[in-house]
């Protein structure tokens, strides 16, 4: 019996696997006839990508010929066309084409096209991947019954300075919280397989180091140890290869000396070689050409040749490859396989999408309506908000609001605005009623209707204005308690957007102060695309939550926990720093010869004289309106082989009145290396709810491939020796703790 389900499981799993080989072939072999078709004009023009002229996300070149390039089969993509009017028409140019090779439509779909959710570093503060990944398929599914084939996410640049403006894209600064998100996010985009017609395809970005320009600023140089860049910077990389990413793009910097567009260790030595990848590198706007500003390349020519020979298949907008590469070959400088193999690539993808087949199946406009008016994408992004909602601070539970307040102030920048709740890197649709927007300001009276509502602006998010402070005092006289909402306008973090200071901007804890000496119960409200540096409000204030930018459903998330409706459970991704003179700053960082042994020591440990070590707020942190125990910590033993595993079960139990989620943290330390090891590392974590007084088993499973990193020469594995277990809270709230060795 057990045979025959078994022959007959084998019959159908190699007609299965025939069937997806042929399926291969038959592309490969489309892919085959058509090259050989093409011109070496028409090679080039698949690896060249042109901006619509709707959006600029990059300095333009200006170039009148876009539209006749098109019609002469001279251009492979197109970013920033947008919507199923738009993309229809350019489509059409490349249907009159001689080869008629559809165009590929990108856009920046980074934290959704119409619906609005969190910035992604928000959302990766829930800690849940499922959420994540439905964010992510929410978008794609928008964004594709709009025209877009092409999303240019997810960004998993790992970032550990917050005065980088691009914090706000990413994931924070844990390699294996990143890495799972990466996964996550592109499953969302990609849905199970690239063709779906609700799907767009993913593009990990920026590949790679970006997130450790020297000083925070955009676009800096980084210099970074072979070490670091395997083990902490290109893990969510692979992450994004492994779950099937079908492009990358490369960064503007430049890594130990050399470009990361022009670097052919990047591209074709891990990226295409290690690791595989099939699909194709787009150049990130611009990065081609200004190798020549870096003093990489002379001239466009030369960094044309430069960009091809590592691995990057299509220019973005920087005309390097329009402008040389075909002289390159004729001149036996480019030899034409490299051509081919990158025109191969982009091909390949546009024959997955389904393009071949009918090159305006993403332009249907009736589509279009149903999915961008989906009721459904709203109450998703509104749920994901809330769960991306850290509560910092509760003093005497002060927080959850009762419903039954009397008068409420609401004050402060943020209460108004619509725009500022998207943040930066939103897509700015045309016609589209800004209404669809719920304001801080809309959410609570939705929330609490019967309530008296009094409003003040109070000051604006930047400049020394303070002539709004003693209408905003006056409200909060009169109020029974003050919401105040104040934090960062919507373009202060984002590309360009670094800052040398990341303290409160303008003059707004000067407002916090002054509302604060009112004595009126004081919940602060703190919207920002970073962590941002608000010592005097976190030392004063009783009740403040980190709101983030959290997209279009930003009011009702926001009244949604401050009356209770949802228990806030969100975790910080990024450590939050007490000044900015502790930057670059993460909690996986080395003990040194000279660890400091408290919070006091100065003399001749690895310490400031001036502050101290320890963040204002850790990696992992954020309160809850309940209280979690931890207890019963067992392992399966205190020894492990390389080929076994540990078993390792707690209990968790949620001591408080009101049903609650956890994030429950696993950190390693490895005690002794060939190379020196963090003090702690996350390897991983489980989100779980709990009603009030349950209590709920966890279990993990430790085996070698937590255990391992590169050793001194740079090979992956693990290490006979001593391990610390750590279970927690948050990186700096350990509750359980236990050792083990690896045999
Ligand atoms: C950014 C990319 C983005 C591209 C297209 C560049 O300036 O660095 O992340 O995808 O523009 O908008």
């Amino acid at each position: 019996m057990k045979k025959t389900a078994f022959s007959q499981f084998l019959i159908f799993f190699s007609f299965m696997s025939s069937t997806a080989f042929s399926l291969e072939r038959t592309i490969d072999q489309k892919v085959d006839a058509l090259l050989k078709q093409m011109t070496l004009e028409e090679k080039v023009g698949q690896l060249t990508q042109y901006t619509g002229d709707l959006a600029a996300t990059g300095p333009i070149t200006i170039n009148p010929n876009k539209q006749s390039e098109i019609r002469n089969g001279l251009v492979g993509s197109m970013l920033n066309v947008l919507g199923t009017r738009y993309t229809r028409q350019y489509q059409e140019l490349a249907m009159q084409s001689r080869l008629k090779i559809p165009l590929l439509f990108g856009l920046d779909v980074i934290h959704g096209y119409k619906t609005t959710f969190p910035i992604p570093l928000a959302e990766a503060a829930s800690w849940d991947l499922d959420a994540m990944e439905l964010s992510a398929r929410i978008s794609a599914a928008e964004a594709a019954a709009s025209g877009i084939h092409w999303t240019f996410a997810p960004m998993v640049d790992i970032a550990r300075d917050p005065r980088w403006g691009r914090v706000m894209e990413g994931a924070g600064e844990d390699t294996y919280l990143g890495s799972k998100i990466a996964f996550s996010r592109v499953r969302g985009f990609q849905g199970e397989k690239l063709g779906g017609i609700d799907s767009v395809m993913a593009c990990a970005k920026h590949f790679a180091a970006y997130g450790a320009a020297i000083g925070g600023r955009d676009y800096n140089s980084v210099d970074m140890s072979e070490r670091t860049l395997w083990e902490t910077y290109l893990p969510p990389f692979k992450a994004a290869v492994d779950a099937g990413a079908a492009t990358f793009m490369n960064s503007f910097n430049d890594l130990n000396g050399i470009p990361a567009t022009g670097n052919s260790y990047l591209q074709r030595d891990i990226l295409k070689g290690k690791w595989g990848f099939k699909g194709f590198v787009v150049s990130d706007w611009g990065s081609i050409g200004e190798m020549v500003s870096h003093g990489y390349a002379k001239d466009g020519k030369e960094a044309a040749l430069a960009a091809i020979a590592a691995g990057s298949d299509m220019d973005m907008e920087s005309n390097a490859y329009r402008n040389n590469l075909a002289q390159l070959v004729k001149e036996k400088k480019v030899p034409v396989k490299l051509v081919d193999d990158a025109v191969k690539r982009i091909l390949r993808k546009k024959f997955e999408l389904g393009l071949f087949d009918d090159p305006y199946r993403f332009s249907d406009p009736e589509r279009e309506q149903k999915a961008l008016n989906d009721p459904a994408h709203a109450l998703a992004a509104r749920e994901i908000a809330a769960k991306s909602i850290v509560l910092l601070k509760n003093e005497n539970n002060l927080l959850p609001l009762s419903k039954d307040i009397k008068t409420i102030a609401f004050i402060g920048p943020m209460v108004k605005p619509l725009r500022d709740n998207h943040g930066f890197w939103a897509v700015e649709l045309k016609d589209m009623d800004p209404g669809y927007i719920v304001s801080q300001w809309q959410g609570l009276q939705n929330k609490v209707g019967g309530a008296t509502l009094l409003y003040a602006k109070g000051c604006d998010f930047e400049g020394d204005n303070k002539d709004g402070f003693a209408e905003a005092v006056a409200a909060a006289g009169r109020a029974d308690a003050v919401i105040l909402s104040i934090g960062e306008r919507w373009n202060m973090s984002g590309e360009a957007k670094s800052r040398s200071s990341i303290h409160l901007p303008g003059v707004q804890e000067d407002l916090v102060k002054a509302i604060q000496a009112t004595g009126k119960p004081l919940v602060v409200l703190i919207n920002a695309g970073r962590p941002l540096i608000f010592n005097w409000t976190a030392d004063n204030v009783p009740a403040i939550l980190y709101t983030w930018w959290l997209g279009s459903q930003a009011g009702n998330a926001i009244a949604d926990v401050l009356f209770g409706d949802y228990n806030p459970s969100g975790k910080l991704p990024m450590t939050f720093p007490r000044e900015e003179g502790q930057l670059p700053i993460y909690y996986d960082h080395f003990n040194t010869g000279r660890p400091a042994p408290d919070e006091t020591a100065v003399n001749y440990v690895s310490a400031y004289i001036d502050l101290k070590n320890s963040p204002k707020f850790p990696f992992g942190y954020g309160l809850s309106y309940t209280t979690f125990q931890y207890s019963d910590l067992k392992l399966s033993g205190t020894e492990m082989k390389r080929d076994g595993n540990i078993e390792v079960s707690l209990n968790v139990t949620n001591t408080g009145k009101v049903a609650g989620e956890e994030v429950v943290q696993l950190y390693l330390r490895d005690k002794a290396g060939s190379v020196v090891r963090p003090v702690m590392q996350l390897k991983d974590f489980r989100k779980i709810k709990l009603a009030a007084g349950e209590t709920k088993p966890v279990k993990f499973i430790i085996d070698n491939s937590k255990l391992s990193f590169y050793n001194k020469n740079l090979e992956y594995g693990s290490e006979e020796g001593g391990f610390v277990l750590m279970i927690g809270s948050s990186s700096a709230d350990i509750r359980l703790k236990a050792e083990f060795e690896l045999k």
